[in-house]
C-alpha cells in the first residue's frame, strides 16, 4: 500500500509514535491527530490535526479521503480517572466512526486491548472468541467500542479490530519502564505471581499494517506475544541485561491486599501505581495467556523473543530512568 494516505489517532503516543515512524519509513502519507500540535519528540513529516476526540469538524479533515484510519488514541488507568478512560475510548470512537462515516474515509483499523479477551478456565491461553466480563473502566470502556467498531463494520463501512497483549519497547514510561525496573533495578526486589503476553512495539506496528491490508472486514485479532510468566520475565531482561532481576515472588495475598493499597497511593498522591484497584489486583496474580494464531493464519503475523527487543529498549530506559 506504499504511496497511500494514512489517518492516526493517538499519533503522539507510544504506539502511535512508532507506527507513524514505519509508515513513513514505507512511503505512506501520514497524518496525524495531536492535541497540542507537533512536539519536540513527535513523529516527523506527518501532517498534522489540531485537536481532540471530540472535535468533530477535525475528525473529519483528518480522514477524508484517507485509504486507512488507525484509530489508536485512548487513555487508560496509568493517565486517567475512570470517568475520562469512558469519555476517551468510548465516546471519542463513537465521534470518530460518526466523522467516518460522513466522510470518504479508509478501512478503520481500531486498536482495543486484549484485556476484553481472557482464559476460559479449559484452555489455559485466550484467542479472540473468549471473550471476558469486563473488569475496570478500561476494560469495560474497549468492549464498548469494541460493540461500536463492529456495528460500524456490519452496516457502515469497513472496519477491523485488533487486540494488542501487554506492548513492550522505547517510549513507554508505564508498563515497560515497570517490567524493566524488575529485570535490572535491585531496587524493585520483588515480581507479581501471575503471568502475561509480551508483544515487542515493532511486531505491533507490524500488525496493524497487516490488518489494514489482509484483514477481513468486521474481524478481531489478537496480536500477542510470548507467554511468560513476572518471574520468567524478569529472570530473562536480568539475564539478557546483566542486571540483578528481582528474585522474591509476592505471594497472591499479598497482592489482593495491595489492590486497596493501590487505590489509597493513587488517591493521597496522586501517582500510579498498579495494580490499581482490588479487582485487577486479583488479575495480576492469574496467567493472562494468548494466542494470535488468528492473525499468524490470516495476516503472517509473527512476533519476535523478548531478548530481540531488549537492546533498544534498555537503551531507551537506560537515557531516560539511568
Ligand atoms: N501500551 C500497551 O501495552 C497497550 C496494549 C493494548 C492496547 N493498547 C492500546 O493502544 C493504543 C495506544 O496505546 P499507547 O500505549 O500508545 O498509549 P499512550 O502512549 O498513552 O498514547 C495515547 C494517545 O491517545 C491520545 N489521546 C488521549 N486522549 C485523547 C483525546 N481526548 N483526543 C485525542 N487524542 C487523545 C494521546 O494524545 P496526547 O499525546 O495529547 O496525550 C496519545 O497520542 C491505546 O488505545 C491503548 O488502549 C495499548
Amino acid at each position: 500500500m506504499t504511496g497511500d494516505t494514512a489517518a492516526v489517532t493517538g499519533a503522539t503516543g507510544f504506539l502511535g509514535t512508532h507506527l507513524c515512524d514505519h509508515l513513513r519509513s514505507e512511503g505512506w502519507e501520514v497524518r496525524g491527530l495531536s492535541r497540542s500540535g507537533p512536539g519536540r519528540d513527535d513523529p516527523e513529516d506527518v501532517e498534522w490535526y489540531v485537536g481532540d476526540l471530540f472535535d468533530r469538524g477535525v475528525l473529519e479533515s483528518l480522514v477524508d479521503d484517507t485509504d486507512v484510519v488507525f484509530h489508536l488514541a485512548g487513555a487508560s488507568l496509568w493517565n486517567a480517572d475512570p470517568e475520562t478512560v469512558h469519555r476517551v475510548n468510548r465516546d471519542g470512537t463513537a465521534t470518530l466512526l460518526e466523522a467516518c462515516a460522513a466522510t470518504d474515509a479508509g478501512r478503520v483499523v481500531f486498536t482495543s486491548t486484549s484485556g476484553t479477551r481472557r482464559p476460559n478456565g479449559s484452555d489455559p491461553v485466550a484467542d479472540e472468541t473468549n471473550v471476558a466480563e469486563p473488569i475496570g473502566a478500561y476494560q469495560a470502556s474497549k468492549a464498548r467500542a469494541e460493540s461500536l467498531v463492529d456495528r460500524y463494520a456490519e452496516r457502515t463501512g469497513d472496519a477491523v479490530t485488533t487486540h494488542p497483549t501487554s506492548i513492550f519497547g522505547p517510549g513507554d514510561r508505564n508498563f515497560t519502564a515497570q517490567l524493566l525496573a524488575m529485570g535490572i533495578e535491585r531496587t524493585m526486589p520483588a515480581y507479581l505471581p501471575g503471568g502475561l503476553s509480551i508483544v515487542g512495539v515493532d511486531d505491533v506496528v507490524a500488525g496493524l499494517v497487516a490488518a489494514a491490508e489482509r484483514g477481513e472486514r468486521g474481524e478481531h485479532y489478537i496480536l500477542g506475544g510470548e507467554n511468560l510468566t513476572y518471574d520468567r520475565a524478569v529472570s530473562r531482561i536480568g539475564d539478557a541485561l546483566d542486571g540483578a532481576p528481582a528474585r522474591v515472588p509476592v505471594p497472591p495475598t499479598a497482592i489482593h491486599a495491595a489492590g486497596p493499597v493501590a487505590e489509597l497511593v493513587d488517591a493521597t498522591t496522586g501517582r500510579r501505581v498498579f495494580p490499581f484497584d482490588r479487582r485487577m489486583a486479583r488479575l495480576a496474580t492469574q496467567r493472562l495467556f494468548y494466542t494470535s494464531r488468528k492473525a499468524h493464519e490470516e495476516l503472517g503475523y509473527t512476533y519476535r523473543p523478548l531478548e530481540a527487543h531488549l537492546p533498544e529498549t534498555a537503551a531507551w530506559y537506560r537515557t531516560e530512568f539511568g
